[in-house]
């Protein structure tokens, strides 16, 4: 029984404590938040002890430490847990400064302790089956890759500015997906970006409607759409195309019903948000990383992975203060 402690007690902490308590080969142990009350309240809720970041990670008997905390802890306390010899989960981003995060993972590998990064959405049913059916040939060689990924509504602008921006807060999911299904990184990012949403986060530094296409050193192409917001709610689509077909994951609807009359033909909308549209992948996710440990296989998804998409943001960034393409080689 793999016993695991979680940093941090938000909104994402709660979606992992019901998959580790959920999961009959791990049990939840303690939570911890600098915010005691944060602690306390998900602990009751799990039955789990209420401790200290420090009470978790110096504990002998915890095997693994699930890091939920805001983005800019990340890299400390996968250096910190690996150190204590545990196996670690963390929430995407590996941290919010490409330098910080490779300065982690030099140190989490010389550790030799597992790390896995959050990035759920490779563990969403749809998107792994389109993954198993390009990996099956089904539709020849990937040409042409399109993401979709509009949030239903922008989140407060007091978010947005310790978010770390658009491409390293929402994007990265999709630079990862890209990267899971492309199965390489893209050799350059060209991106552009604009406030149309909230000009509020224009002030704020950031973007909230952006696109993104990467060339690959074979020639492929990959493109993403990202925007904060989408009236008719989470609209989560991937489209690929091969040199023998296409291949396109559906949003996942609120039911399957569709109403025909006179009126028109109509159906439900896409599932709220990410709560709701991956649970299916969150649970999965978990089981990935209990799985990986029990038969000592790799990581599903590595640390490297996260620093690769970070790497990508990054470039994004720097791409649409710029006007022009970046190598990813070059940043
Ligand atoms: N995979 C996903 O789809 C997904 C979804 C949401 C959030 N996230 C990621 O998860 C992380 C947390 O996001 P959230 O939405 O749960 O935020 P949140 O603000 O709801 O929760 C973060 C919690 O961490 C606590 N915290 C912050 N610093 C701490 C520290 N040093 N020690 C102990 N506790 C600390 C805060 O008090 C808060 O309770 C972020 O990095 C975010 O990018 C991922």
């Amino acid at each position: 029984m793999l016993k695991v402690g979680i940093l941090g007690a938000g909104r994402i902490a709660g979606v992992h404590a019901a998959a580790i308590t959920a999961h009959s080969g791990s049990t939840l142990v303690a939570v911890s938040d600098f915010i005691p009350a944060n602690a306390e309240k998900l602990a009751a809720q799990y039955g789990c002890e209420a401790r200290t970041n420090d009470a978790i990670l110096n504990d002998p008997t915890i095997d693994a430490v699930l890091i939920a905390t805001s983005t800019d802890t990340h890299s400390g306390f996968i250096e910190a847990a690996t150190a204590a010899g545990k196996a670690v989960f963390c929430e995407k981003p590996v941290d919010l400064s490409l330098a910080r995060a490779q300065a982690c993972q030099k140190l989490a590998s010389a550790s030799g302790r597992p790390v896995m990064i959050g990035f759920n959405r490779r563990f969403d049913p749809n998107f792994g089956a389109l993954k198993a059916a390009l990996d099956a040939g089904e539709i020849g060689k990937a040409e042409l890759l399109s993401i979709t990924s509009f949030d239903p509504t922008p989140p407060p602008v007091a978010y947005v500015k310790v978010s770390g921006g658009l491409f390293r807060d929402m994007m990265i999911h999709d630079f990862d997906m890209a990267n899971f299904i492309m199965g390489t990184a893209p050799e350059t990012i060209n991106a552009v970006g604009t406030s149309i949403v909230d000009p509020d986060i224009g002030l704020a530094g950031d973007v909230d409607t952006a696109v993104v296409t990467m060339t690959y050193a074979d020639g492929r192409i990959a493109v993403i759409k990202n925007s904060r917001r989408a009236a008719y709610g989470y609209d989560q689509r991937v489209e690929l195309l091969g040199s023998k077909g296409m291949l396109q994951a559906q949003n996942v609807l609120e039911n399957t019903v569709v109403k025909s009359t006179v009126d028109g033909v109509t159906g439900a909308k896409p599932t709220y948000f990410f709560l709701q549209r991956y649970t299916a992948a969150f649970t999965a996710e978990w089981a990935g990383f209990v799985a990986a440990l029990a038969n000592g296989t790799a990581m599903p998804v590595t640390l490297d992975d996260g620093v690769a998409a970070l790497a990508m943001a990054g470039a994004a960034t720097m791409s649409v203060k710029t006007g022009a393409p970046v190598r990813l080689d070059s940043i």
